[in-house]
């Protein structure tokens, strides 16, 4: 069965032993982060902060911080499925026939388990506050030179002004005073385009901040779907059973029941503001940029909420290991689009948007490039900086595997492809301008004749079977 809530998740990871309490009292500024970036750095538990100074809400911290608590929170250890389980959807055939859909009728209503279903009420619709404030909520401030307090893990629901598809993306959020924060979408994520749209037709664009909920939703914030597909869905399909929604009282969003709280408000893209500086997953501060404010109109919540944060700076920190099951999830998709690629890895000290290793079964010349492009045009994947194509006897989690490769079937002027002035992401610190810079792809494939490779294609060496069979057979006599 899914997990349903945060307090669910805690006792599941603290059964696991993959969570701590911390009954010591500590403060929300600094003490909280530096806790839990020590325990990040050194593989450790989650941690629930039961007595935070000034205020009465524990702080959960470092609950998807790794792949045993993504296999916990998720219920699976096989996280291609998720992906897999979409593909398999755009395939399903609805039958033409009465008689065929009756017999189709058990698959069809399993699909609509999956659907978010809409309640009166919720767990996070006990507590209804009229006069709202961020000064109750434990909100973190990070590293030193952080602007303030930032909301780290806010799951910010928007909806498509035309369209109305459902959206959540985390995006940070700098704490202004009591009723104002600013809201840091980068310009090629969802929520911005939402915003831009309604700025568009000269409206503020109604938002809400969804703290906790189940595991699976908050995987779906994070998650980079494809475009139209409603996130509330996404979490469905993740965790195989709808989700529980319900209205929020001052604005027109629907948000997840089981959410320990949600700010509701507007964003208005007449008020910019700067936003920064802070700390962030390329190891270095964001510097000041401007970025629209959000006004908070309501709370709802639980009786006794939880505040979920995450920190972030240089890798390896809790948000890679999201970014690891977002890269093995969303495998059986980048084959939809790109059939021949066999595997495909994100190493987590490039952040992510940095660097993909992708390998490929090479059929035709030229199919390396083929591949950077297509990927170069997908969704998020349209922010990676460098791509390396492999073939298919390379194991791109392995980068002893992956240099050998890049340096014995690269050649530097001939498989490498540098492209200018294209979207870069906001948070790379080395391109020369925000938003745009360059992409480099390395073509470490096996060059063949087709491709202008005029030398013989070099032997790989490999033990003969013969000398294989003896020294497995007298190799507990050498006594090594
Ligand atoms: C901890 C954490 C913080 C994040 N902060 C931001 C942020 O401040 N701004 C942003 O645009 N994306 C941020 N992201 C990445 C987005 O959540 C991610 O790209 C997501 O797919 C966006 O959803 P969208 O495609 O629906 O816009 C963050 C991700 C994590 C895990």
């Amino acid at each position: 069965m899914p997990i349903e809530d945060i307090g669910q998740f805690i006792k599941e990871l603290e059964n696991a032993g993959e969570l701590k309490r911390v009954k010591t009292q500590v403060d929300v500024n600094l003490e909280i982060a530096e806790i839990l970036k020590r325990i990040m750095y050194a593989n450790g538990p989650a941690v629930l902060f039961e007595d935070v100074k000034g205020y009465d809400m524990p702080v959960l911290g470092n609950a998807f911080g790794s792949i045993k608590r993504l296999e916990i929170g998720l219920q699976t250890s096989d996280f291609t499925e998720i992906g897999q389980r979409i593909v398999d959807m755009t395939k399903m055939e609805i039958p033409s026939g009465f008689l065929n859909k009756i017999k189709k009728l058990p698959e069809l209503s399993k699909m609509g388990e999956i659907f978010p279903k809409l309640e009166n009420s919720g767990p996070v619709t006990e507590v209804i506050n009229d006069s709202p404030s961020f000064d109750k909520i434990p909100i973190l401030k990070t590293w030193p030179k952080d602007a303030g307090k930032f909301i780290t893990f806010g799951l910010v629901a928007t909806k498509h002004p035309e369209t109305g598809v459902r959206n959540l993306g985390v995006y940070r959020m700098q704490i202004l005073d009591a009723t104002h924060a600013l809201m840091h979408w980068q310009k090629h994520k969802r929520g911005a385009h939402h915003h831009d749209i309604a700025k568009e037709k000269g409206k503020k664009i109604e938002v809400a901040i969804i703290i906790g909920g189940d595991p699976a939703t908050v995987f779906s914030a994070v998650a980079p779907v494809p475009e139209g597909l409603d996130k509330y869905l996404f979490a469905g399909i993740s965790r195989k059973k709808g989700i529980k929604i319900v209205k929020c009282k001052t604005i027109d969003l629907e948000v997840p029941a089981n959410a320990e709280m949600v700010l509701e408000g507007y964003v208005d893209p007449t008020d910019i503001r700067d936003e920064g500086p802070f700390g962030d997953h390329t190891g270095y501060y964001t510097p000041k940029e401007p970025y629209p404010t959000f006004t908070l109109t309501g709370i709802m919540q639980r009786k006794k909420p939880i505040y979920l944060t995450t920190i972030v700076g240089k890798p390896i920190l809790e948000d890679s290991f999201i970014g690891k099951v977002i890269e093995r999830s969303f495998l059986p998709l980048i084959r939809m689009f790109q059939p021949e690629v066999v595997d495909f890895a994100m190493p987590a000290a490039g952040w992510f948007q940095g660097i993909a290793i992708i390998s490929i079964k090479k059929m035709y010349p030229g199919q390396a490039k083929k591949v950077m492009m297509g990927l170069w045009g997908l969704g998020q994947l349209a922010l990676t900086k460098i791509f390396v194509v492999v073939d298919a006897d390379v194991n791109v989690h392995d980068m002893n595997d992956v240099i050998w490769a890049v340096t014995t079937r690269a050649d530097a002027a001939r498989d490498t492809i540098i492209i200018d002035n294209t979207p870069t992401d906001t948070l790379d610190p080395a391109s020369s301008r925000v938003n745009l810079g360059s992409k480099l792809g390395i073509d470490a494939t096996q060059k063949t004749k087709e491709e202008g490779y005029e030398r013989e294609i070099q032997e790989l060496v490999k033990t003969d079977d013969a000398t294989k069979e003896l020294v497995d057979s007298k190799w507990s006599k050498y006594g090594l």
